[in-house]
């Protein structure tokens, strides 16, 4: 198996171009799809005396602006976003809503999505299946150690992992780490609720967390920080810990183990041994 690092550089210069304001690019997108939807509607009403139903002009909005959007390089999940926007939007305006709804939702949203305009890592969350594959993974890793082994989900988001592995492995310690504040929230409630003494939930950046003390760290994050995480592991973690992440490889480097897991999107656990 070949392992090649990722020059700094290298990760230097795709954090760079690839961080590049998506919000904005989607606002882009958004006021272009209605230029274009508008000004279509304006010659088809002058030449054919056509007007099309609202419907119709919302739907053909969300369509431009989702492929707007995907030619401007906004990532994937963004498409169903906006897709919806002009529909929703429009409907939000006919239900008449009391205006603090807005700033409201604007608020949850972003209590959620805290680190998905800077760190590009939205919140999606990993499934059953996945944690069990992740505790085969502890377990093989727990048997190697002679020491009880430490284990940190950085971007723990509702601490689902976490809760379902400290409650198999209880002399195992389990620390998630999460910065975006209504998910830190949640995990915190959740793991006091589950009364688990191996599970700890810290608010705070995962870039600022010392990752020396762990034995296995488990991210779930997106393409953009693994380059720079990867670095990081290698500094700080010890030789022979490991680094599994969650369907997002390290540009360059062959993982040493991929684990396939038998759910609908065939999640892959990459698995590198530092
Ligand atoms: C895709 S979710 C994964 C959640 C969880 N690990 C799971 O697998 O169910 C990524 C999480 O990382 C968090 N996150 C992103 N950047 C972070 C940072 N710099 N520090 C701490 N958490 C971060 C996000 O808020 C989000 O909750």
């Amino acid at each position: 198996m070949t392992k090649a690092t990722p020059s700094p550089d290298d990760a230097r210069s795709l954090s760079s171009s690839k961080r590049s304001y998506p919000l904005i690019r989607a606002v882009v997108a958004q006021i272009a799809a209605a230029v274009i939807v508008i000004g279509g509607q304006q010659i088809l009403g002058n030449r054919a005396d056509l007007v099309l139903p609202l419907p119709l002009l919302l739907a053909f909005q969300g369509v431009i602006a989702a492929g707007l959007g995907h030619l401007l390089g906004l990532a994937r999940w963004w498409l169903p976003i906006n897709l919806l926007l002009p529909a929703a939007a429009a409907l939000a305006l006919l239900l008449n809503l009391p205006a603090w709804i807005y700033p409201l939702l604007f608020l949850a949203l972003a209590l959620v999505f805290w680190n998905s305009a800077d760190d590009r890592v939205p919140l999606y969350l990993t499934n059953r299946k996945t944690w069990q594959a992740l505790e085969a993974l502890l377990g093989a890793e727990a048997q190697r150690s002679k020491e009880p082994l430490k284990v940190s989900d950085i971007g723990c988001g509702l601490g689902g992992a976490l809760l379902y592995l400290a409650r198999r492995y209880p002399q195992a310690e389990f620390v998630g780490i999460e910065s975006a504040p209504l998910p830190y929230a949640l995990a915190r409630l959740r793991a006091l609720v589950s009364g688990a003494p191996n599970l700890e939930i810290r608010y705070g950046d995962l870039w600022k967390q010392d990752l020396s003390v762990f034995d296995l760290v488990y991210c779930f994050l997106s393409p953009e920080p693994m380059p720079r995480l990867f670095e990081k592991a290698k500094r700080e973690m010890g030789s022979g810990t490991l680094l599994i992440s969650n369907s997002f490889e390290v540009p360059g480097v062959t993982a040493d183990e991929v684990v396939t897991v038998q759910d609908s999107r065939e999640t892959e656990l990459l698995v590198y041994r530092l």
